[in-house]
């Protein structure tokens, strides 16, 4: 078979070697992947936004499956593309990845379907936010209403700060027309959870679930980031959450989408606070997240191929899967300076006896060598029986990786470990 990723960060390389796994696989083409996929996929310079070149290119080359990983391309109907031409896909149609490309529709959604999330207003006149923030509960939280990058979240501490968000959205338009909208919501506390889950609109089978750590720097400081690292399984998320979760918000939002003549089949990404009041939805996401799947993915004992099919063919209530009752660490090495500016076109040196546990975010290659490109560079993951034992091998393996302008966090997995 020949299987196409669309997409080229760390995610679609976990996405890549696991799918590899599959011994029908004959090829695998990545569009556009970065330089470090190289030896697991066949790389292909087309932009994952470039819709007809990706249909094209599916077409001229027999594509037998295909995956779009990211958000943009799904958003602008890339998986509907694709299948208008015959082409199986992993991922959900335009009308439902509008679950993470518009707040004000999801908000909606969990209002209309009785869905646990921040109670929350939608705005799109300036003056009306400003006059509504004058008495608004503080601190509180101020979200574009479209994609913006992960970056079109803003917690204000204080109510200077609220006023400057909306008018830096609605007015400045920083981030473009994701600001005509805004939702202004109440801001919440407790852990956060990353549950991925398989659907295929009517069955839902959630995953090993994970923690994500956003900030750049350690003790949870600094800008928000892709995300600097992630943990497996989620100490926080017991079963008896998973359970609530599952019959309040999961098989909900499933129903409700299906509801809305908009079935959602691929993974769809719960980002859950567990509030003392109970679980309540962040976010919804209509990808794998990135790097969650790097942590999760590995932890998949099924073949990852076999259950994305089971969803293209609406099968999944047939399809085991099953995940190893173990722990994952995932340590994004960045360039130092990320999230804002900073230096690439460093060497990379990955020992080779590790290279099966990095996945490459931006690096190119040159002459055979790899260099830096992108603000996160590689993640490394170890998996063991114990979290600490991941955490070990991970940071242990990071050691051994030598790029100039090199910046990881120190403390991934901590706020894990304290949970016990
Ligand atoms: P998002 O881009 O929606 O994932 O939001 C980024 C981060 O902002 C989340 O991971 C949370 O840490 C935080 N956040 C979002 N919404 C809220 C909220 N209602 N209350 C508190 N924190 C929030
Ligand atoms: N790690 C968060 C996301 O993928 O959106």
């Amino acid at each position: 078979m020949k299987i196409m990723v669309v997409g080229g960060g760390g995610r679609e390389h976990a996405i890549i070697k696991k799918i590899k796994e599959n011994k029908n696989v004959t090829e695998i083409f990545a569009l556009p992947g970065n330089g470090g996929m190289a030896q697991d996929a066949t790389l292909v310079n087309i932009g994952a936004k470039d819709i007809s070149a990706i249909v094209q290119f599916a077409k001229d080359n027999k594509i037998d499956y295909a995956v779009v990983a990211p958000d943009d391309p799904l958003v602008l109907g890339c998986v509907d593309a694709l299948e208008e031409e015959g082409i199986p896909c992993f991922g959900p149609k335009a009308n439902a990845a509008i679950i993470e490309g518009s707040k004000v529709f999801s908000k909606n959604l969990m209002k209309k379907y009785g869905i646990p999330t921040a109670a929350y207003e939608v705005f799109d006149d300036l003056q009306k936010a400003i006059e509504y923030l004058k008495t608004a509960p503080i601190p509180t939280v101020i979200k574009a209403d479209g994609l913006a990058l992960g970056k079109g979240v803003i917690i204000a501490m204080t109510r200077e700060e609220a006023f400057e968000a909306v008018t830096s959205m609605m007015q400045d338009k920083v981030f473009g027309k994701s600001g005509d909208h805004v939702v202004i919501e109440e801001f919440l506390t407790g852990p956060e959870v990353s549950v991925l889950a398989f659907t295929d609109g009517k069955t839902c089978i959630p995953m090993v679930s994970s923690m994500d750590h956003k900030r750049a720097l350690d003790g949870d400081e600094g800008l928000n980031t892709g995300g600097m690292g992630t943990v497996a399984p989620n100490p926080y998320y017991t079963d008896d959450i998973a359970k609530i979760c599952y019959d309040t918000i999961f098989m909900p939002t499933v129903n409700a989408m299906n509801a809305e003549g908009r079935t959602f089949k691929g993974c769809l990404y719960f980002g859950l606070m567990l509030t003392p009041k109970g679980p309540r939805v962040i976010e919804y996401n209509c990808r794998f997240g990135d790097p969650e799947t790097q942590v999760v993915l590995p932890l998949l004992e099924s073949d990852l191929l076999t259950v994305m099919q089971a969803v293209t063919n609406e099968t999944l209530a047939e399809c085991k899967v099953v995940f190893k009752k173990e722990s994952a660490c995932c340590v994004i090495m960045a360039s130092k300076g990320y999230p804002t500016a900073y230096e690439k076109g460093f060497e990379i040196t990955i020992p080779e006896d590790i290279s099966d546990s990095v996945y490459v975010a931006g690096a190119s290659v040159k002459d055979g060598k790899l260099y830096t490109s992108g603000g996160r560079v590689l993640g490394v993951t170890s998996t063991d029986s114990t979290l600490q034992g991941a955490i070990d091998k991970s940071y242990a393996k990071v050691a051994s990786i030598h790029f100039d302008n090199a910046y990881y966090r120190r403390d991934i997995g901590k706020r894990a470990l304290q949970a016990k």
